[in-house]
């Protein structure tokens, strides 16, 4: 079944509605990962305001872009490290597509490296989506970003061929290179439909010279997704041994 077609400004009030659900998981006390995207900064507003409020103290946040990380500190949130926190209680992020076992793609916004080490380090991800982002399987919808460096560009767009990929460099509007926060490439990998994403994946992360890759599975443990019909706490469905 192909997901909802809704219109930008519709979808933007759904990515609003996930992510306002989101935030009410926040409590006090809680380090808080805040995600990159349109949907994430949502939540990032949200939990700004709570605190603002004083209905949410003592949180610190953490951010998964810089973009991000100066939005927080224009909302007045309290900034943390990994050097001060151990563990992250909630990350509220978003995602470009998510399957029924929750395993996700994202980096659209190009911060999946800073956002999977965020993922790695938290106790409960929740990725907040409008119902244009729902797959019965990873890749049909969106291709799989990965993070490379300049140095290796050209071998890992020939990798990316060997595997199937339609692989291409991600370039600005105006036609530059896009550049990560830390300075490294993007090659978005046009996979189509992943029968079984892990194969993939490993095949990604043996390679030299990309940083980190899009495919984020088995570290989701909520989705929030919100339709026109409604908000909605998705249920996990377990494939054999897919997690
Ligand atoms: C950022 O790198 C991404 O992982 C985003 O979370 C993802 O692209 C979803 O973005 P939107 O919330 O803007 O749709």
């Amino acid at each position: 079944m192909s997901p909802p077609q809704i219109d930008k400004s519709a979808q933007d009030t759904l990515k609003q509605e996930a992510a306002a659900a989101a935030v009410e998981l926040v409590e006090d006390g809680m380090v808080v990962g805040l995600g990159h995207g349109s949907t994430a900064l949502h939540a990032v507003h949200g939990i700004a305001e709570r605190y603002a409020s004083g209905v949410l103290g003592n949180i610190l946040t953490i951010p998964c872009s810089r973009h991000i990380e100066m939005e927080a500190k224009r909302l007045g949130l309290p900034l943390a490290t990994f050097d001060e926190v151990g563990v992250i209680d909630i990350t509220i992020d978003g995602a470009d597509e998510v399957d029924p076992a929750f395993n996700v793609i994202k980096g659209g916004g190009g911060a999946l490296l800073r956002e999977k080490v965020v993922a790695q380090a938290t106790a409960r991800e929740v990725i907040v989506v409008d119902a244009s982002k729902l797959s019965p399987h990873l890749g049909v919808r969106w291709p799989v970003p990965l993070e490379v460096i300049p140095f290796a560009l050209r071998p890992t767009l020939d990798y990316a061929a060997s595997l199937g990929a339609k692989a291409e460099v991600r370039r600005m509007p105006t036609g530059e290179t896009f550049v990560t926060d830390q300075g490294n490439a993007i090659i978005d990998c046009a996979f189509g439909p992943m029968e079984d994403p892990r194969v993939i994946a490993a095949r990604l992360d043996a390679r030299a010279g990309i940083v980190e890759h899009g495919l984020f599975l088995n570290l989701v443990h909520d989705v929030i997704m919100a339709a026109p019909t409604g908000v909605r706490y998705l249920v996990k469905q377990v494939r054999d041994g897919s997690g």
